[in-house]
């Protein structure tokens, strides 16, 4: 019984981690297929972050990509975090386009 507890106790621990740092905080602007443009950033939707390419200032890389808001079951976040994890910045246009940064 106790043994059980900790285990939940502790699941809950690295659900609420999210990442790397103990103390980061998932950043959620809810479903991003809510809009028309979905992933790809526009400048209307990005007004503070458009046209500079370094996203993790404000975007640290173990506070984003942790929960999937976008209603599609078959998209696997763990893997959208394995592309990010192995290519760093340079993924990012792959899936949310180029930000109004000239290439
Ligand atoms: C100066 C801070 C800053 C930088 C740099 C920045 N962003 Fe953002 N980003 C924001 C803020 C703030 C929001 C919330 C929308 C807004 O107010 O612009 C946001 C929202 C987003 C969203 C959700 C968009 C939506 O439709 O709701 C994505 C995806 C995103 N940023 C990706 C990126 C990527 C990729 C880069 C680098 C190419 C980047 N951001 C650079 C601050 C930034
Ligand atoms: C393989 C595709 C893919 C790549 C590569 C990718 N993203 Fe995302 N990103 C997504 C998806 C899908 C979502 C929507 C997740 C959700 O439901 O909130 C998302 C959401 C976001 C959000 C909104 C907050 C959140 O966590 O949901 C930000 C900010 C963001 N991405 C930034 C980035 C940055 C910065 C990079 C590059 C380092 C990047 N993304 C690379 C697919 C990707």
């Amino acid at each position: 019984m106790t043994g059980r507890l900790i285990l939940a106790a502790l699941l809950m621990l690295v659900a609420g981690g999210c990442g790397s740092s103990g103390s980061s905080e998932c950043q959620d602007y809810g479903n991003l297929f809510n809009s028309p443009s979905g992933l790809i950033l526009v400048e209307g939707e990005h007004p503070t972050g458009w046209s500079r390419p370094d996203c993790f200032m404000c975007h640290p890389v173990g506070d984003i990509h942790c929960t999937n808001r976008t209603g599609i079951p078959t998209l696997d976040m763990a893997q959208v975090r394995a592309v990010v994890d192995s290519l760093g910045l340079a993924s990012c246009p792959q899936c949310h386009g180029i930000n109004g940064v000239q290439p």
